[in-house]
């Protein structure tokens, strides 16, 4: 059996340092927002190359605050991508703003920079552009258009840390999400999250936030939520961290060889844009007939997800907004193609081999 993702592989390796962090933990009975959290936020703020972290419950709640921090409320528009994980729309949501789409590029899947532009209206206020599967979006080129029409810029980095565009790592813009979900790039043994962002001020509203909207103990200065982050995930995560750039550089040996192996067959493979450096969150190819394809490499024993089959226009959830089949074609013409194969920094060589020789049995 190949699995999607292993974890365990990445725990064996890893054993005695988590264990060890996680006993501190236990030891010092100090289980949220304390010494662990504060120096992993530092962590990872430097990881980031930016000034500050603060950590959260999960990278939905991420989104949440940051659109919260940015001032992004009822009436406004915020614009997106139709092809992401449904929390970036949800997380508009919360705030009350609409989520307006926009299609995705042929490439690279992230939003479609040609079309950005047309999408604005008068009620746009920010866009959120989703680094999705580990590669950046045109941030430079959002940036620009950003700029032009004074719009506010928060990025989708839950499936990106470490990922860089032209040569700096995300967040580009003033402040970006992240998720630790236990399958993303940097995982938690539970759920957390976090906002990176330059700005103190952003940081400090989002810190106040995160606990009942609190300055300091009993002082509440607006009505907040309850997404503190807790100390035994941030003393996993900062043993993690240690280890993240060499497991992205592991996911990217990794892509080479699916790249070189898959070359030569009927199936599209991911393009990284020469201004991009791609952290392989996901392995994601376009192929035909990929429900039968599913099943193959299922008899073979590969497992393979995929990332996402419906569209968020298309969500029943947001039939509200009007969109039907047809609004965003590339997105939708994409569903039907993109299959997730096995991917994670302790894939084995051959295991991939096995993979691409089973994915090549069918298409021949
Ligand atoms: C692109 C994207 N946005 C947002 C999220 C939400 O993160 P979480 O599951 O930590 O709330 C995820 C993670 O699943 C994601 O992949």
């Amino acid at each position: 059996m190949i699995k999607f993702v292993d974890l365990n592989a990445q725990y064996d390796s890893i054993k005695h340092e988590i264990n060890n962090a996680i006993n501190e933990v236990l030891e010092s009975t100090t289980f949220i927002l304390g010494q662990q959290l504060t120096n992993f936020e530092k962590e990872f703020a430097g990881f980031c190359n930016a000034k500050y972290c603060s950590g959260l419950n999960t990278g939905t709640s991420a989104l949440h605050l940051a659109l919260l921090a940015k001032g992004i409320g009822k009436g406004d528009e915020v614009i997106t991508t139709p092809n992401t994980f449904f929390a970036t729309c949800e997380a508009i949501s919360y705030t009350g703003a609409i989520p307006q789409f926009v299609d995705i590029d042929k490439e690279t899947y992230n939003m479609d920079i040609e079309k950005l532009e047309k999408s604005i209206t008068s009620k746009t206020k920010a866009i959120i552009p989703v680094h999705l599967y580990g590669q950046p979006a045109d941030m430079k080129e959002i940036m620009e258009i950003a700029e032009r029409h004074n719009l506010i810029v928060i990025e989708d980095a839950c499936q990106a840390h470490g990922a860089e565009h032209h040569k700096k790592r995300v967040p580009i813009a003033d402040i970006g999400c992240f998720s630790f979900y236990p399958a993303k790039n940097l995982g938690a043994y539970g759920e957390g999250g976090a906002v990176v962002t330059n700005d103190k001020e952003i940081d400090n509203i989002i810190r106040a936030y995160r606990d009942h909207g609190q300055i300091k103990r009993h002082v509440h200065k607006f009505i907040g939520y309850n997404y503190r982050f807790d100390e035994i995930q941030a003393a996993i995560l900062r043993v993690k961290l240690r280890h993240l750039n060499k497991w992205i550089e592991l996911r990217r040996k990794n892509t080479k060889i699916y790249n070189e192996l898959l070359e030569d067959c009927d199936a599209v493979i991911p393009v990284e844009k020469e201004y991009n450096k791609h952290v392989y969150h996901l392995y994601v190819i376009r192929v035909k007939q990929r429900q039968k394809l599913i099943e193959h490499l299922n008899s073979k024993g590969v497992q393979t997800a995929i990332h996402y089959p419906t569209p968020i226009h298309l969500q029943e959830a947001y039939s509200f907004l009007g969109y039907k089949k047809g609004s965003f074609p590339i997105a939708e013409q994409y569903v039907d193609g993109i299959l997730s194969l096995p991917m994670y920094p302790e894939l084995k060589q051959e295991e991939i081999v096995f993979v691409v020789k089973s994915v090549k049995e069918f298409l021949k």
